[in-house]
């Protein structure tokens, strides 16, 4: 309950309603691997919503759907709308949207409205922002407001200017040090959970069981609370992008490939449509 108000809390009322909450997802850690998946559309969050934990509406959907070279440029409306049709479909998962780059690293109060404007236009649950101590105070802010934050530390793709590239990072002791600052740091402000991407899988396992909220990997190892990978990646849509971490749990571009050669063959044969397939 709300202190003397004596209303119920977000949790609560989600509760009530037989909706995800956070602390129900906060309390798999220890108790079960957590299961997440990114997800931009309607079909693709029915599909995965009995299987996830979470769904994330990362902004890779800037490059996996988009065909950018980075994520650079997506703004606040884009994400907004995968954001609404995900929610559309969505049942029992936590869904999460990322904050895009530019949209929370001016200053806690424009964090503050980003985070409003996508919570309030999707109903999602929560929104998820990169970096560590250069974004404390707008993750502060946010929090102030009631609305639940994940953090994102490691491999930082928003980044990508400054790092110039998306290999494996806190191999030094230095960015390993202070990774383990901004996890406890983004842990104690009251994040409710932080992605690891990229990172050594032993720094990742150290650091989860440091830290109270769950740790969900991407290129972490086996030691986090649990994993989250791109769909289009892990579905084989997307071919160009093979990194070590990636297991492809199926090769839809083949299939789709085959699939529309049948098609192609299927037209000009004047086998499709057949008797059955018309009025
Ligand atoms: O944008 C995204 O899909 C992400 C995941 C890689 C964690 O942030």
């Amino acid at each position: 309950m709300n202190g003397d108000l004596n209303i119920p809390t977000c949790n609560e009322f989600n509760s009530m309603l037989g909706k995800p909450t956070i602390n129900d997802f906060v309390a798999l850690k220890g108790q079960r691997k957590i299961v997440c998946l990114t997800a931009y559309s309607a079909p693709m969050a029915n599909v995965l919503d009995p299987h996830c934990d979470l769904l994330l509406v990362g902004d890779s959907v800037w490059m996996v759907v988009y065909g950018m070279d980075n994520t650079q440029s997506v703004d606040l409306n884009t994400m907004i709308r995968h954001g609404q049709a995900v929610m559309r479909r969505r049942k029992s998962a936590l869904v999460v949207i990322d904050l895009p780059s530019g949209s929370y690293e001016i200053s806690p109060e424009q964090a503050l409205v980003s985070a409003n404007e996508v919570i309030n236009k999707t109903g999602a649950d929560a929104v998820k922002l990169e970096g560590g101590r250069e974004v404390r105070e707008s993750i502060e802010r946010i929090l102030s407001a009631g609305i639940p934050v994940m953090g994102h530390l490691g491999l930082t793709p928003q980044s990508i200017y400054k790092f110039g590239t998306y290999t494996v990072r806190a191999k030094e002791d230095m960015e390993a040090e202070q990774l383990r600052k901004d996890a406890k740091m983004l842990d104690e402000i009251g994040c409710f959970s932080v992605v690891f991407e990229k990172i050594p899988a032993q720094l990742a396992t150290e650091v989860s069981k440091s830290i109270h909220c769950p740790t969900i990997g991407i290129g972490a190892g086996s030691g986090c609370d649990g994993q989250v990978l791109v769909l289009p990646d892990m579905l084989g849509i997307t071919q160009e992008f093979s990194p070590r971490f990636l297991r492809r749990y199926l090769n839809m571009g083949e299939q789709m490939n085959s699939a529309i050669q049948q098609y192609v063959k299927d037209v000009r044969s004047r086998d499709f449509p057949n008797a059955d397939e018309q009025y």
